[in-house]
């Protein structure tokens, strides 16, 4: 015990060391700082100390340690960002080139990863795969898979980092989609996402409605798109101070928060092998509305090597302006920068009344946020609602659609059935 304490205490102080060594200056005015490092991913610590593998295994691994054939592929976007989808292979071989290819699509802070570290049993990428879809896992610009730019250095260039949600559905999905339906030959596809990556959709088709008639039907696990009545205290104070929360942040040089090669990964999923209920299940409570107890400690473990996969400070800044402003908007870049970006004084509104696609919602009583009454909003203003589909169990919340091994009774059956109704 002492020699596993001595290695984490040694440990820690070169993470700290190599922090304040790898800071990094970039851009011209002095206001663009940077800063950038990158600790090492210390599988052998993360063994030594006992975590669970499937903590620190990749995608790639993750498949094919539990049966399933995946592919890696990448696509570049209209702006330049290469992004990094997984193909998970249909198990079926003889009729799966019948049915549509399933795009689906992460949360906040997350990834790919998602939708499989549940577990071959319930983790809805091999349910789909088992039941004979082709699945292909996206993930956004700025990821720990999709770090990547044709010109821009993640780790150098400050307009990297100068994305949020309204890009991930302006480019990242369409250039997915794109491909998906490029290489498949397919005319339309299934749309999945959870969390974030439903925002993504609303704002993709909003902002390019033709893509509406590449999409054979949408289904949105924990929607969000207006955030007036998130009742999460932290997010919410933090929203309501985060003008200085960002100048902090900037002050500090950073763009880029929760990363997976970040120090405060590292020691989340350290923390979180430890004390996964006491920590990392109560963080999930006071955030999400987790009720304690309904997601196995051993799946908080793992779930949480994986969460805190990376996002830019802007993009947590635009999240922070639907609250505050109770409205579903683009990003305020303030009165110049909306002339020149907009040219309107203030930001336009997503206008999800031009989704004409089918969409499925699944939503939840104790999700804190993502709130019954702004699902209301969003379900008053689209014109092909097919469901709003409430998950009947009272205490159900927004992490509980992707680790809860009751969705296999109350979600995935529903998402299977609606799949099959829609593969004509
Ligand atoms: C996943 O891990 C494997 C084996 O360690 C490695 O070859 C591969 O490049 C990794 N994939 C990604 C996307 O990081
Ligand atoms: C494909 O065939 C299997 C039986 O081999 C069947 O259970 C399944 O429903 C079929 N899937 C599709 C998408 O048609
Ligand atoms: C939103 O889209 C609908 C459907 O296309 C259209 O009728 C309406 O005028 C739009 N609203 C705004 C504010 O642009």
């Amino acid at each position: 015990m002492e020699l596993v304490r001595s290695v984490i205490v040694f440990y820690v102080i070169v993470l700290i060391l190599i922090t304040v060594n790898n800071v990094t200056t970039s851009g011209s005015k002095q206001e663009a700082r940077l800063l950038s490092y990158m600790i090492p991913e210390a599988r052998d610590l993360k063994r030594a100390l006992g975590l669970n593998e499937d903590s620190y295994l990749n995608f790639t691994e993750l498949t094919t340690k539990y049966g399933y054939k995946s592919e890696e592929h990448t696509v570049t976007t209209e702006d330049g960002y290469i992004l990094t989808i997984f193909k998970i292979l249909s198990k079926c071989d003889d009729n799966s080139s019948q049915s549509y290819p399933i795009l689906l699509m992460h949360g906040l802070i997350d990834s790919s990863d998602v939708f499989i570290v549940a577990g071959a049993e319930f983790g809805l990428g091999y349910v789909l795969a088992r039941n004979c879809y082709d699945v292909w896992a996206v993930n956004h610009r700025g990821n720990t898979y999709s770090r990547r730019h044709i010109s821009l250095d993640p780790d150098k260039d400050i307009q990297f980092w100068d994305y949020t949600f309204d890009e991930h559905g302006n480019f990242d999905l369409p250039a997915s989609i794109d491909y998906i339906l490029q290489l498949t030959g397919k005319q339309k596809l299934f749309y999945m996402g959870h969390s974030q990556g439903t925002t993504n959709f609303f704002v993709m088709s909003s902002l390019k409605p033709e893509y509406n008639k590449k999409i054979q039907l949408s289904i949105h696990l924990a929607p969000v798109a207006w955030m007036t009545h998130m009742n999460s205290p932290v997010p919410r104070a933090l929203a309501l101070n985060s003008r200085q929360v960002k100048e902090i942040l900037d002050a500090a040089g950073l763009r880029e928060l929760l990363a997976k090669h970040q120090l405060t990964h590292f020691l989340t999923e350290i923390l979180c092998h430890f004390a996964p209920d006491a920590v990392c299940g109560m963080t999930y409570t006071l955030s999400t509305g987790l009720q304690p107890g309904s997601i196995k400690p051993k799946l908080i473990s793992v779930a949480f090597g994986h969460l805190l996969s990376g996002t830019s400070t802007k993009n947590l800044l635009h999240f922070a302006q639907l609250i505050v402003s109770k409205k579903f908007k683009r990003f305020d870049e303030g009165l110049d920068g909306n002339m020149k970006r907009y040219n309107t004084r203030k930001p336009p509104l997503y206008n999800v009344s031009q989704i004409t696609s089918p969409v499925v919602l699944m939503s939840a009583r104790n999700d804190l946020l993502s709130n019954l009454k702004d699902v209301e909003t969003l379900t008053s203003k689209l014109p092909n609602l097919v469901e709003n589909y409430i998950v009947p169990i009272r205490k159900w919340s927004h992490v509980n659609y992707v680790y809860d091994e009751r969705a296999q009774e109350y979600v995935n059956p529903k998402i299977l059935e609606y799949l099959k109704r829609y593969n004509v």
